[in-house]
């Protein structure tokens, strides 16, 4: 039988590729940046089945229209907002995606930026590096208190429940916003279902965790900045558009609130010039929350075996669109 065409959109780590291999006949993107979109809608015109990035391939209504013979997208990542969903349902495509293998990886990394934005780490480090470390002086870069603090989580899925683990473990009390209460996570973490508007008034941290979708796209503008605590510092591991960069700016420019940490940004990646770099109290990362050697091959083997998975008539682990499936 014939083997299904697929295309990578990267050399992804191990154990992926070669597991794809065995089962497809496989190209792969060596560059070291991200394929060019008009030569990815040529690569798509002749495959079956594509393994992409949700940080860097667009599949969107043209790009699926570029591939008539396209049966599967499986996602390195969680995320699927790459994806025009509904299109490729109607077109009968499997959408797959890798939950559960980097949550606790992404809700460390959540905490690592809201200790170092609490405790102003980047601002430390670049004050001893710059030689202006002159002495010790009781005002030398005082942060806000963690441990006991209020910390309210927008979005409690699987990254936002972890992350209130670990709160717990610092002494802190979790709120949270979902869509509905989550009666099983409040039982497990001890977070609180609050409206947004008491949330954001109420904490002195926000980490926001909820998925990007037409409803939490620009979720936090001007207004919600407003309401928050003039000591509050954001934290952002889910989607840069979720925050409105302009109000972003404003709040973090005009002490609003404290500080901020992200590691996503909108737009992505941000260049070395944007007026946000200029802020001392807004710490950037670049998208690299699930980032560890450990967790970057285990999406990359469940990425590949979705899409085999899916191409060679098997139910995939993770599959956002079911109803496509004739299984
Ligand atoms: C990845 C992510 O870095 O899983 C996600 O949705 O945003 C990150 O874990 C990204 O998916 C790269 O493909």
């Amino acid at each position: 039988m014939k083997k299904p065409k697929v295309f990578l959109s990267w050399r992804f780590p191990d154990p992926g590729p070669q597991l794809v291999m065995e089962h497809c006949e496989t190209q792969v993107w060596e560059g070291q940046a991200p394929i060019e979109r008009t030569q990815f809608l040529s690569v798509l015109a002749d495959v079956d089945g594509t393994l992409v990035s949700n940080a860097t391939e667009q599949l969107d209504r043209k790009a699926i229209d570029a591939a008539p013979r396209l049966r599967c997208i499986s996602n390195f990542g969680v995320g699927y907002d790459n994806v025009d969903v509904p299109y490729a349902t109607s077109r009968g495509i499997a959408v797959c995606n890798t939950p559960g293998v980097l949550t606790e990886t992404t809700a460390d990394h959540a905490f690592a930026l809201l200790l170092a934005a609490a405790r102003r780490i980047p601002e430390g480090i670049i004050h001893v590096k710059e030689d202006r470390w002159r002495g010790w002086n009781p005002w030398l870069l005082v942060g806000r208190e963690v441990n006991g603090a209020t910390l309210g989580i927008v979005g409690l899925g699987a990254i936002g429940t972890a992350v209130a683990r670990r709160a717990r473990g610092f002494g802190m009390s979790v709120l949270y916003w979902s869509r509905a209460p989550k009666p099983h996570e409040e039982s497990e973490t001890g977070a609180v279902y609050s409206s947004l508007q008491f949330l954001l008034q109420s904490s002195d941290f926000i980490c926001i965790t909820v998925a990007l979708t037409p409803e939490t796209r620009g979720l936090i503008g001007a207004r919600e900045f407003a309401l928050m605590k003039p000591a509050a510092i954001l934290v952002n591991v889910a989607r840069g558009p979720i925050v409105d960069r302009s109000a972003l700016y404003d709040a973090l420019h005009d002490g609003t609130i404290f500080g901020a940490a992200l590691d996503v940004t909108d737009p992505e990646p941000l260049r070395g010039t944007d007026p946000l770099l200029t802020l001392p109290n807004l710490l950037i990362v670049p998208h690299t929350g699930s980032a560890t050697d450990r967790t970057r091959s285990r999406m990359s083997e469940l990425a590949a075996r979705n899409l085999t998975a899916a191409l060679c008539g098997e139910r995939p682990l993770h599959i956002v669109n079911p109803e496509v499936l004739q299984i």
